[in-house]
């Protein structure tokens, strides 16, 4: 286990870090989209409790597995529980990063398409119906969609082979306050379009008859994805911390930036879809519609896009190196594999499931399991069954397992913090957190009419 010479964060570089793995496609891109399939306002409300009371909670623990074992997803749970099989949860995890990874890397690879498109100036005088059939015509094109994603994956691979401090802490604090001012920017274009105001009323308008079990546990998935948890991503940055770091407030910082950046992406693309007449429960493809639509209504366009799909496909990047990072640290600390072995071994692996998820949407489009495409299966298979049961288990481990103790020393870093919440936390890491999800797992899979609730 690599103790001694573990990287150590910043206090900036750590919530760079962390706010760099949680921002990335799943605000910008999926978020939107999900939004927009379960009706809007509701979803929102739905979202923003799932954050404040699974999210954050969930988020402090991982920090704190991670920094007090100073180590791995896995080894975290060996080293702090050594005589039971809580590892297991850590290899869930490890696991979990991988799948993740395969049906990412597809989507951010179209990220470098949109930029190149962008380049050549592809979206000026285009209708919104053309963008569409374009969008369609390359996502489920047998090659294209392929090099982009095996290109991506390099880059992934290239950076975590360089070490993680120097890539992720210098670019993220560069990238994302950049990120939110285009999208601050976009919003506002987007609100002053014609009928602008109608996404807005969308967005924000609570229709309580619109929440069911679905949209309840599609947006606890969402925010479990969003915030990078349930998969030791967080255990892994969470060794990297410095022991001063204030963790509960990192987290927090974390969780109000992500969260902020969803709502402003959402900003951006809701009153377009409504100026423009494009139908908000899209899917997948809905940023990659409605912004180069609005692209093309704005001077400079070729200019703006292009900016845009670049700092996307960067914050997928550093969503994409910590993914990869907790596969790496793993096999690197517990299977003695090398830095440079494990992270090429595994970025071949992502390959092999990204073109199995990028031919889903195309040439294999007919084939399925339990009525997915590959690509839909990794997604829900992760954000809906691995990253929520991963979280129970996160949750009852810090709040049974660990002792109280313990806990306090770990989020007061040795008494220097006051943590007057720590009894709050324990009994949402000991019982709501844990129950919550569980409830909205088994009412999801139809299992409490079957228990006879
Ligand atoms: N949180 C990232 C996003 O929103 C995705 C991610 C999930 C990254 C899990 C790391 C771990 O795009």
């Amino acid at each position: 286990m690599a103790k001694k010479d573990r990287i150590n964060f910043s206090k900036i570089g750590a919530i760079a870090a962390a706010t760099g793995s949680a921002v990335g496609l799943g605000n910008i891109w999926r978020f939107p989209y999900l939004l927009g399939e379960s009706g809007g306002g509701a979803f929102l409300l739905v979202y923003i409790l799932c954050v404040i009371f699974l999210g954050l909670p969930v988020m402090i623990s991982e920090f704190s597995i991670g920094r007090m074992a100073q180590a791995n997803a896995a080894g975290s749970f060996r080293t702090l529980a050594p005589k039971g099989k809580w590892w297991l949860v850590g290899l869930m995890g490890v696991i979990c990063s991988f799948i993740i990874l395969g049906f990412y890397v597809v989507v951010s690879g179209w990220t470098l398409e949109y930029i190149a498109q962008s380049i050549g100036n592809k979206f000026s005088h285009v209708s919104p119906a053309q963008l569409n059939q374009s969008f369609t015509n390359f996502s489920t094109d047998t090659f294209r969609p392929i090099g982009w994603m095996i290109l991506f994956t390099a880059f992934t691979c290239a950076i975590v082979l360089a070490g993680v401090k120097d890539g992720i802490e210098k670019s993220t604090k560069f990238m994302m306050p950049l990120l939110f001012l285009i999208i601050i920017i976009l919003g506002i274009r987007s609100i002053t379009l014609p009928n602008g105001t109608e996404g807005l009323k969308f967005l924000f308008k609570t229709d309580f008859g619109k929440i069911n079990s679905e949209v309840v546990l599609s947006a606890m998935g969402q925010a479990f994805f969003s915030l990078s948890l349930g998969m030791g991503c967080m255990i892994t940055y969470g060794s990297y911390m410095n022991k001063h770091n204030n963790l509960s407030s990192t987290a927090l910082q974390v969780t109000i930036l992500d969260t902020l950046v969803a709502i402003l992406a959402s900003i951006a693309i809701f009153p377009a879809v409504f100026s423009f007449g494009i139908d908000p429960a899209q899917g997948p493809e809905l940023v990659f519609i409605t912004l180069p639509h609005i692209f093309s209504q704005m001077q400079g366009s070729a200019i703006w896009s292009t900016l845009f799909f670049i700092l996307l496909a960067l914050a997928s990047l550093t969503s994409t190196i910590s993914l990869l990072e907790v596969i790496v640290a793993y096999m690197n600390e517990e299977l003695h594999i090398s830095r440079a072995k494990a992270a090429i071994g595994s970025s071949v692996g992502v390959i092999i499931l990204g073109v199995m998820a990028s031919f889903s949407l195309g040439i294999w489009k007919e084939f399925t399991i339990f009525g997915l495409g590959f690509f839909d299966l990794f997604d829900a298979l992760t954000s809906k069954v691995l990253m929520p049961v991963g979280g129970i288990f996160i949750s009852l481990f810090v709040g049974w397992k660990i002792d109280k103790q313990k806990i306090y020393k770990e989020l007061s870093s040795n008494g220097k913090y006051k943590i007057p919440f720590l009894n709050v936390f324990l009994l949402i890491t000991r019982y709501l957190a844990p129950l919550a999800i569980l409830l909205i797992l088994l009412n999801q899979f139809g299992l409490t009419k079957w228990l006879g609730f």
